[in-house]
């Protein structure tokens, strides 16, 4: 397994079939240490910033419990509003500040390779927690813990993902680890929400087989795992496109009456109206497990960054 000591974690193509069954097997020691503990003093004082230039409820927080949760403390720049980038402050002079004081940065913020610019600015490593529509690793490797816990293998799965492939950074990272594992995928989404070209042609370039459709029905009655997501609507410039494009696919439970067998179906979150509150109580409906091992993903993580496992 590559270290992940001192390393930034910027794009989900840098983790491999190793490093993610590391991941993996660390996380689920956390998940079962916590079921004992309540905290750890793994990283005890060190200091983790983050640094949200978009709107968040798990990343951030899950993010901040992993790092409270062992031991470490949180330091946050709040809302963009309330600090210096209000003042017209560059996103490089706001990281090197905070470097002076934080020993990881935790970054979301709304351009594609802002992330990256950050990791390049400043000598402590960077996370990437969603830059514009480019990627969303941590994301990712949550996703991955949730169908390796849910499903008990990665091999030889068909998955459908089911929403904004366009805009949604979510699925341009997941994509990245299930080719590792020769999955096959759907890409259900209005034409006009397509997953980029540029991904769906280096995913076919590692022989992974690839079927775009409109039709979810049939995607999801031959997939063994449906990955919905909200339609981005902070991406469109147009509101009425948006507008048209809302409520393409939902799954209530008519939907699953209708697929005549048992799902797993995972969402980021948050959900708008692809999922409706009644699926909630469905077996397969694994979205907020989802939400939990993003903590036990993220105290891997960080953990790891440290050198401490
Ligand atoms: C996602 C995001 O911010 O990319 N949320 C998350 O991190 N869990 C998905 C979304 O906003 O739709």
């Amino acid at each position: 397994m590559i270290s992940l000591k001192g390393k930034d974690i910027l794009h989900g193509n840098q983790f491999s079939k190793k490093d993610i069954d590391g991941i993996i097997k660390i996380a689920s020691n956390f998940e079962r240490e916590l079921k004992k503990k309540d905290s750890l003093t793994l990283l005890k004082g060190k200091i983790l910033a983050t640094l949200f230039y978009e709107p968040s409820t798990r990343t951030r927080l899950s993010f901040e419990a992993a790092m409270q949760r062992l031991g470490g403390g949180v330091i946050s720049m709040g809302s963009v509003e309330s600090s210096s980038v209000a003042k017209g402050e560059t996103l490089t002079d706001t990281v090197r500040t905070i470097s002076q004081y934080a020993d990881v940065i935790v970054i979301r913020h709304p351009r594609t390779g802002s992330a990256k610019e950050a990791a390049d600015a400043v000598p402590i490593p960077v996370i990437n927690a969603g830059d514009g529509t480019g990627q969303h690793p941590t994301q990712a490797l949550l996703d991955i813990y949730t169908i390796h816990k849910e499903l008990g293998s990665l091999k030889n799965l068909v998955v459908s993902m089911v929403g904004d492939l366009k805009n949604g950074r979510t699925v341009h990272a997941l994509v990245e680890l299930l080719s590792l594992y020769q999955a096959r995928l759907y890409f259900v989404s209005p034409g006009a929400l397509r997953m980029p070209e540029e991904i769906i042609s280096n995913l076919k370039e590692k022989g992974i087989e690839i079927v775009e459709t409109e039709d979810f029905m049939k995607a999801a009655s031959e997939s063994h795992l449906i990955y919905m997501t909200r339609i981005q609507k902070e991406r469109f410039t147009d509101l009425s496109e948006y507008e048209r494009v809302k409520g393409s696919y939902i799954v209530d439970g008519e939907f699953l009456k209708k697929l005549k067998k048992k799902i797993t179906i995972l969402h980021p979150l948050p959900r708008v109206d692809e999922i409706t509150p009644e699926v909630d109580t469905y077996p397969g409906a694994a979205y907020f497990r989802q939400v939990r091992n993003g903590l036990f993903v993220r105290m891997a993580l960080l953990s790891m960054i440290f050198g401490k496992r």
